[in-house]
């Protein structure tokens, strides 16, 4: 029997649990040194967010992170200690390989150095002291469940929260969108900055072959949730067209401060 829900048609976001092959998807997506539009405005916003800022974080989580350091890399120099949270401990199985510098770890140099050249910078001078920054930053490896009440079974609240293309994947509703977003601006602490990456209007999303549900969540509805919760936020729409045969073809990035 097809495990394809023919309402919107895709698998379920459980298939996507079983199914994922973290080693697979990272050398399908993230060997190449060439960045797209979305992750070109990604590492610039936040470049520009984290120099304006000028703030270093004492603490900081990157929540739904996969086995994906593309981002964390990003945010390394401006965070003390910066854990990655995910769901499924294949992902930081993962990442723990890449730290610990086994054989089998992904080999970021690629995509780390497309990433120091989006930011301007020379990747021959930055890529060993950026890595060794992300290394030295990477505090804990944490599972985190944001269907649960306390997703990180400790309550706990950050400095900075980081999190990309995860709340609209994992709660594929508007209720459950809302819920879960909700518990993700509930880790920053108060005067805690976030930053965050959602793909726009996205109904399903293809990953390697196999389409999974998504929330079409819109800048307007984040920004309403935000308000309700009397938090400032700058939301930007960017353009992927990189991305449209996978589903979307813009992303909003939400970056603020709580009060
Ligand atoms: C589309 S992926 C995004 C991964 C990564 N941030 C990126 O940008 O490539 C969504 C992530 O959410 C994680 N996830 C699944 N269920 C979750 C849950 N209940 N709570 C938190 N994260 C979950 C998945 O394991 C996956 O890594």
């Amino acid at each position: 029997m097809s495990k394809i829900n023919p309402d919107v048609g895709a698998y379920s976001s459980q298939e996507y649990v079983d199914s994922f092959d973290p080693a697979l998807y990272l050398r399908e997506y993230y060997s190449m040194e060439e960045i797209g539009n979305a992750d070109t405005a990604i590492a610039t916003e936040a470049g520009r967010w984290l120099g304006q800022m000028g703030r270093e974080f004492t603490n900081g989580i990157d929540v739904g992170c996969g086995p994906v350091l593309e981002y964390p890399f990003v945010f390394a120099p401006y965070v003390k200690k910066y854990d990655l949270a995910d769901y499924l401990p294949a992902n930081l199985q993962n990442i723990e390989l890449w730290l610990s510098e086994h054989v089998d770890a992904h080999d970021w140099n690629p995509l780390f150095r497309g990433i120091l050249r989006t930011q301007g910078l020379d990747p021959d001078e930055c890529l060993i002291s950026r890595s060794e920054k992300l290394r030295k930053a990477i505090n804990q490896l944490r599972r985190i469940d944001l269907f649960e009440e306390h997703p990180l079974v400790q309550p706990q609240q950050y400095d900075l929260v980081t999190s990309f293309f995860c709340t609209e994947c994992v709660g594929c509703n508007k209720s459950d969108w809302k819920k879960l977003k909700t518990r993700l601006i509930d880790l920053v602490a108060p005067g805690g900055s976030f930053f965050f990456g959602l793909m726009r209007g996205c109904t399903r999303y293809q990953i390697l072959g196999k389409w999974f549900p998504a929330y079409p969540v819109q800048p307007e509805e984040l920004q309403e949730l935000l308000a309700e919760r009397e938090i400032d936020a700058e939301l930007t729409v960017h353009s992927c067209p990189e991305f449209s045969e996978s589903g979307f073809g813009e992303i909003i990035i939400a970056r603020g401060t709580k009060a």
